[in-house]
């Protein structure tokens, strides 16, 4: 039975509503993290671990949730990570999601393995967005992709450094997950890396382990520079010694992300990594933080640790799978509404004045140490 948006009334609604409407296989590809999985437990139970410390008799009549982005301006600190293959939750995939984004005004992310080009998302109108970028093994197609993603107005490169080779996902191998024939890698239409192949295994980590060249390194931080203007954000930072190297090679912005808990399992919650990195950053550029983010009160405890905004995942292909761009609108206002009413509950009337003293964390509260 179709359930109407009215219906709904937070995020993690979508996912339930998502599983019982998408093919095992699809939903599986989504949800799933590594291996044990976690990682994909603790990104959300660490949320609970941080307590808010509200300041009261305030005047929060007026709550101002605008930022700024690499220099955009965008209407909240929430935006759209990037995910693969968007059109097996919905027809309209990444099209839908790319209108949805700039309804909300803020921004999307690409994913290079979406099944809609740079091309056709630009073709959607304005809106400001980033590209995800996978460095496949031919260095000339990077070259190429990375000019298309220019032309087509994406503002920001997010490099992905956490995947030379695809995270052990048991389901997906299970499933013997592929794309969908009917669908490609639409960057990639044409070549041979523009199709998966159905195999004995997931045919994605076949995929990646055939194309994705695994030698990147630091050096390649620096040979992207020489080949796009674009920013280019550190897309799977999680600790001070990378960050520092980010810095040093040139990042104009770190993401703190374990991909979703997909690919090396037993790392850290990215809510519990944050303060590490925005520690040996020391200002010098922004961080963000995705994994996890179902709530406003999520987003306030990223920014009161020192994340300049979050990005999230899974809550956009769930609610495209059952709502269409219309679902993703939905999330994004919801995860709107929660996030100003926390401010007002919190005592912060614009972005600035969340601060570190706004939350404590339950290890600082109650000398424990974390479950680490
Ligand atoms: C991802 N993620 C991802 N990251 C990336 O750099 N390139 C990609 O193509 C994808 N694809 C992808 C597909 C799916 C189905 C998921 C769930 C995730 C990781 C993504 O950008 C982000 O780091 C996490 O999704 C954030 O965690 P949450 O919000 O899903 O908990
Ligand atoms: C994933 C890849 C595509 O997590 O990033 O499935």
């Amino acid at each position: 039975m179709a359930t109407s948006m009215m219906e709904i009334t937070n995020v993690s609604e979508y996912e339930k509503l998502a599983k019982e409407r998408l093919p095992k296989m699809v939903y599986d590809y989504y949800s799933s993290g590594a291996e044990d999985q976690w990682t994909l437990e603790e990104n959300r139970n660490c949320f609970s671990r941080i307590l808010f410390r509200p300041r009261i008799l305030i005047d929060v009549s007026q709550i101002d949730m605008t930022t700024t982005v690499l220099g955009f301006n965008i209407s909240m600190p929430i935006m759209i990570a990037p995910t693969a293959m968007q059109k097996m939750a919905h027809p309209e995939g990444e099209l839908a999601t790319a209108r949805a984004a700039s309804s909300a005004g803020t921004i999307m992310t690409l994913s290079s393995w979406a099944t809609s080009s740079v091309e056709e998302v630009a073709s959607t109108g304005n809106g400001i967005r980033f590209f995800q970028l996978y460095v496949m093994r031919d260095r000339n197609v990077v070259t190429q992709l990375v000019k298309r993603a220019e032309e087509s107005g994406f503002k920001a490169i997010a490099l992905t450094v956490d995947t030379p080779r695809l995270g052990r996902r048991e389901a997906d191998i299970k499933n013997r997950f592929t794309l969908p024939p009917y669908l490609t890698i639409k960057n990639f239409e044409g070549l041979d890396i523009g199709k998966i192949d159905r195999t004995n295994d997931s045919a994605l980590a076949v995929y990646v382990s055939s194309q994705v060249d695994r030698s990147l390194n630091w050096k390649d931080v620096e040979w992207l520079q020489t080949i796009t203007k674009l920013p280019i954000l550190l897309k799977g930072v999680l600790t001070a010694e990378d960050a520092r190297l980010a810095v040093q090679a040139g990042a104009a912005g770190i993401i703190v992300s374990n991909h979703g808990a997909r690919q090396l399992d037993y790392v850290p919650a990215t809510i519990m990594a944050l303060e590490e990195v925005v520690k040996a950053v020391q200002g010098r550029i922004p961080v963000f933080l995705d994994g996890g983010v179902r709530r406003g009160t999520d987003v306030f405890k990223a920014l009161a640790l020192g994340a300049s905004g979050v990005f999230i995942g899974r809550p956009i292909v769930f609610s495209l799978a059952v709502h269409g761009e219309a679902g993703v609108r939905k999330v994004l206002q919801m995860l709107r509404d929660e996030f100003e009413l926390t401010m007002a509950l919190s005592g912060c009337r614009s972005i600035k004045e969340i601060s570190r003293n706004h939350v404590t964390t339950e290890w600082e509260t109650f000398r424990i140490s974390p479950k680490l």
